[in-house]
């Protein structure tokens, strides 16, 4: 048998001793990012005083930074009318009102809004006196189980304020021409509300609500 054949290494086995041989070179640098991430586990949580207010209330807090808006609002001070959905930025369900615009709270720190004026769904009205976007979601059945409700409401009392002010959206005809609330068409709210997402699919109630405060008949 010629010497050749003795020492034939195929594709496949060379591949392998390549591969193994580059995970054990790189073993090392591994187990070092392993002993830093363990290392910080055991470190005190970075925590910072933050001052804002939500719902018109004054709020001091120290928080640890990682915090989001989100468990700021539902775990710290128990306004749990904001929604965890995805918790990833899908959802809009934990959508809230901040300096008069909306924004997903999963996806920001709360440290980031010092002085912030928060708007929550409990800031928008309550039982015995109604938002008009909280009563016209009533009275138009936009909503099933009411999970997404929340977030969708004060995406809608937000949507309205945008088309106010005059800013456009994706499908916003003529970017020169200052929308006139009360003829804002379905496909204008629709598009701006798609990032609030509803499972039991109330949409077109949604809709007919959000037409009605805007001014015009559903
Ligand atoms: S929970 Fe924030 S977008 Fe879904
Ligand atoms: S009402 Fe159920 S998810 Fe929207």
């Amino acid at each position: 048998m010629d010497e050749c054949h003795d020492i034939k290494i195929s594709r496949r086995d060379l591949l392998i001793t390549g591969a193994l041989s580059v995970t054990a070179a790189n073993i090392p640098a591994i187990a070092a990012v392993q002993d830093t991430a363990s290392a910080s586990k055991n470190l005190p949580p970075i925590t910072s005083a933050i001052h804002f207010h939500v719902n018109g209330k004054a709020q001091t807090l120290n928080l640890d930074l990682r915090t989001t808006l989100l468990d700021v609002l539902r775990e710290h001070l128990h306004l749990t009318g904001t929604k965890k959905g995805c918790d990833h930025g899908q959802c809009g369900a934990c959508t809230v009102i901040v300096d008069g615009r909306r924004i997903n709270s999963c996806l920001t720190l709360a440290v980031m809004h010092e002085g912030a004026q928060v708007t929550t769904i409990e800031g928008l009205g309550n039982k015995d006196n109604l938002h008009p976007m909280q009563a016209a979601f009533i009275k138009h059945d936009g909503y099933q189980c009411g999970y997404c409700t929340p977030g969708q409401i004060c995406s809608a009392v937000a949507v309205l304020e945008e088309i106010r002010h005059g800013q456009p959206s994706h499908v916003t005809a003529d970017l020169t021409a200052r929308s006139t609330i009360s003829v804002v068409p379905a496909e204008e709210i629709r598009e701006r509300m798609s990032g609030n997402i509803c499972r039991c699919g109330a949409y077109s109630n949604i809709v007919d609500a959000i037409t009605e405060v805007a001014g015009r008949s559903a």
